[in-house]
């Protein structure tokens, strides 16, 4: 990963393949026995879906384009699903039609309509979430109450649908192992009443949420996301609920940002570094970066990003705030919360590497917002190994220190 940044002469997203490869092991040595499918949206690039389906991931998909994306990987239909709760009847129509069999839910409208335009699928509900604990809650949007839940798989049932499964998303980038402890409290109560009245599920989907390790928070903290406590909760939780139905309950995960945030990382090069009086008198040190909001770091205004300038080793530090290309004012940290240190002598045209950023980077890259291109992308076989993380060695955020890679 750092060869390709460091050999990387112009600004591009690069993903280390063999990186996404070791995640995906360490998460099925983590939950053993269950089926992963990769929540496309986080990082929809051929290279990357190909090699998940090489590894034996499906994908949850959320559009007809989606799941013609993910066909193209050769992999079986049945291992692909649409994850969306959001369907327009064309939609249902056209996903039926590529061969899709599975589709989530959450309101009887939703589920109507699929039994009309998708007969004798499978259905699995998705329940509501709190979202407490994750930096983007989800909460609102998608998902019903447990009461909800029992009326849209009897409706299934009685339209001819499979009442197939429970789902819950538990918010992204979910940092406590409790939204996990209460989201299987919410699918064992409603597999129970399910099992009373003689719907019996084969599958719960756990969603996605599970967190990414190379984040700083917004205040420049390494985020450390209590990932063992996580897989252990988890773990139990699929024990209790396995215990309830009687027969052989599957387990699904839907990860996305997981599996890939830490194995992309995006050169980018100095826009201008400048010190700019505010009208309070201060001095104020912006650094413009060569890509923002809009073409690539979308998720900036909730956290901060790793920096490495290379061309910069041990230099001396200005407090900064961080911000994209644009004429937006969106396009920057949210630096209210903190500045981040960089080189006092970073120049034009400087090298940037952007780290953990694989995940939402291309699908939330506008078209050339304000005439800023897409990032091209390279995807590299890569050396594996762990991604960067507050228990791996990383440099301290925005200083001018490469990582020890850096110069390989
Ligand atoms: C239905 C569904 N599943 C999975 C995911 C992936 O979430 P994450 O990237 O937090 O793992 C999302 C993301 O929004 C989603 O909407």
């Amino acid at each position: 990963m750092f060869a390709a940044l460091a050999a990387a002469a112009e600004d591009r997203i690069i993903f280390d393949l063999a990186g996404i490869e070791d995640s995906y092991d360490t998460l099925l040595r983590e939950l053993p026995g269950l089926s992963v499918r990769f929540a496309m949206k986080a990082c929809p690039v051929d290279e990357v879906l190909s090699c998940l389906a090489d590894k034996g991931a499906g994908f949850d998909a959320a559009s007809p384009h989606e799941i013609a994306q993910a066909l193209r990987t050769g992999v079986p239909v049945e291992r692909i699903h649409y994850g969306n709760t959001i369907k327009s009847d064309r939609h249902i129509i056209e996903a039926y039609r590529l061969g899709i069999r599975d589709f989530a839910t959450d309101s009887l409208e939703d589920v109507t309509a699929i039994a009309r335009h998708a007969p004798g699928a499978r259905v699995f509900c998705r329940l509501a979430t709190e979202g407490d604990g994750a930096l983007w809650g989800l909460g609102n949007k998608f998902g019903c109450s447990p009461a909800d839940a029992v009326r849209v798989l009897e409706t299934a049932r009685e339209t001819g649908l499979t009442p197939s499964g429970l789902s819950v998303h538990v918010g992204s980038q979910q940092m406590t192992a409790e939204a996990w402890r209460s989201a299987v409290e919410r699918l064992a109560d409603v597999l129970e009443v399910l099992d009373r009245r003689g719907i019996s599920l084969d599958h719960v989907n756990l969603g996605g949420g599970l967190p990414a390790l190379g984040y700083l928070d917004k205040r420049g903290r390494p985020l450390d996301p209590p990932t063992d406590k996580i897989f252990a909760v988890i773990r139990e939780g699929m024990q209790q609920l396995r215990e309830i139905p009687g027969h052989q309950l599957d387990f699904i995960v839907e990860p996305g940002r997981y599996l890939v945030a830490d194995h992309g990382a995006i050169r980018a090069h100095v826009s201008r570094l400048s010190a700019r009086q505010k009208l309070n008198g201060e001095r104020q040190y912006w650094l413009y970066l060569s890509c923002g909001k809009f073409n690539g770091l979308y998720e900036m205004d909730e956290l901060q990003y790793r920096l490495v300038f290379p061309s910069h080793p041990d230099a001396a530090s200005v407090p900064a705030v961080v911000a994209g290309p644009t004429c937006d004012s969106d396009d920057a940290y949210a630096h209210e919360h903190g500045l981040v240190q960089v080189p006092r002598a970073a120049a034009s045209g400087d090298p940037v590497w952007v780290l953990s950023c694989g995940a939402y980077a291309t699908s939330y890259m506008t078209q050339g917002f304000n005439g800023f291109t897409p990032l091209p992308y390279t995807c590299v076989p890569g050396e594996g190994g762990g991604p960067p993380g507050p228990r791996h060695q990383v440099p301290p955020p925005g200083a001018g220190t490469p990582l020890e890679g850096a110069r390989k």
